[in-house]
């Protein structure tokens, strides 16, 4: 059956009424401790938690900006006569050892970048870890008498390395935490207006949450890629009654039109406002990118997180990303899918702030705070 003719796809069940800001917890403490707040660090052995969470293909490294982002802090330290240790988390291995998730790769590239600092075991190896169990804590801090959290995309977890040594340890936030935090504050307390959103990626349940947050702030929000999809997807409709209830249809901008294929024949496809069943979508259509453009070249911040495209189509994420790169606006950009995108097409330099957490940057615009960031506002009993 060919797919229905196009349609508008935006959705206005019953609008919401846009919820101003107030102030948040993150915004109400005092400022994270930094690094000039550590006792003097010369020949002090410090354990600095990174998240080096970075994804992996036939055991190479596709994407290091986690690693790199977290040199300033790891030369910081080691210019001023620290013994570093770090420790950082690879995929969910469950608590078991598993040659997938060793982090040999990471340690090489880390060498490469900041030579003359130790790399624990991934953490994750260990039940402890997950589970904050304090024994884990006890063996994590040993030695050490210091404590760096730099890993803001693991900030949103409540783990032994996270929460557990802030306890224990004089502790302070690292540069990318730091920076990742005043961006991230910056567009919940004060966007340049409009603020326009792009989101893409999969329907799961914490892009959701990040969507609820995003409504608060953002004027217009635009969905591409499987979430989009599954809004347009008849199996989708109780997402977007979801949606329709966190935000008004005049400021939801679902795709007016995507490229969809057949399921048992990939090679035919067709331009279309919803997908029939039997047919899947596989990109934004050229009405919906040029819907995009425009919000993005009126915007005065733009976030955008997740491709536009899936299945190894590009066109959609493409359009998107080169006019963030081109966007006078104040750009921040999240995922991984998002920055392989712009780091292919050599446009990253062009974005004002490539961030380095996913799902704990939209928790963090949702709750306003993470377990990481308060365990280091509370004094260590030490
Ligand atoms: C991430 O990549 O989002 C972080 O490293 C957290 O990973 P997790 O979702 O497996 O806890």
């Amino acid at each position: 059956m060919p797919p229905s003719p196009a349609r508008a796809a935006t959705s206005s069940r019953r609008p919401a009424r846009r919820v101003a800001p107030g102030p948040t917890p993150a915004e109400a403490y005092p400022p994270l401790p930094q690094l000039e707040d550590l006792p003097d660090v010369d020949g002090r052995r410090v354990l600095v938690r990174c998240d080096f969470n970075v994804p992996l293909r036939r055991g190479r490294i596709v994407d290091d900006l986690r690693i790199r982002a977290a040199t300033p802090t790891l030369e910081w330290l080691v210019m001023r006569g620290a013994r570093v240790t770090v420790c950082t988390h690879l995929g969910r291995p469950g608590g078991r050892r598993d040659g997938r998730f060793d982090l040999e790769p990471v340690r090489e590239r880390l060498a490469e970048l900041v030579p003359g600092v130790e790399l624990m075991d991934n953490l994750r190896f260990h039940t402890g870890e997950e589970a904050n169990d304090p024994s884990f804590v006890q063996r994590l801090i040993r030695g050490q008498d210091l404590y760096v959290n730099d890993a803001f995309a693991t900030a949103h977890r409540a783990h032994a390395s996270v929460v557990g040594p802030p306890a224990r340890l004089p502790s302070a936030a690292g540069r990318l935490l730091s920076r990742e935090v005043e961006v991230l504050s910056g567009l919940r307390r004060h966007p340049k207006r409009p603020f326009v959103t792009i989101l893409g990626g999969p329907a799961d349940p914490e892009r959701l949450a990040g969507l609820r947050a995003l409504a608060a702030f953002a004027d217009v929000i635009a969905l591409g890629g499987p979430i989009a999809f599954a809004a347009l997807d008849p199996g989708g409709a109780g997402l977007i009654h979801d949606w329709s209830d966190l935000i008004d249809g005049r400021r939801l901008l679902l795709p007016p039109d995507v490229l969809a294929c057949r399921d048992d024949d990939p090679g035919q496809s067709a331009v279309v406002g919803s997908v029939d069943p039997g047919w899947r979508a596989v990109d934004i259509g050229h009405r919906s990118s040029s819907r995009f453009l425009s919000l993005i070249n009126r915007a005065g911040t733009v976030y955008w997180d997740g491709a536009m495209s899936g299945d190894g189509f590009i066109r959609g994420t493409r359009s998107v990303a080169e006019a963030v790169a081109q966007a006078g606006a104040f750009t921040v950009v999240s995922g991984f899918d998002t920055r392989e995108a712009l780091d292919r097409l050599r446009l990253t330099p062009f974005i004002d702030h490539a961030s380095t957490g996913g799902a704990a940057g939209l928790a963090f615009l949702s709750d306003g705070d993470l377990p990481g960031l308060a365990a280091l506002r509370r004094p260590a009993a030490v």
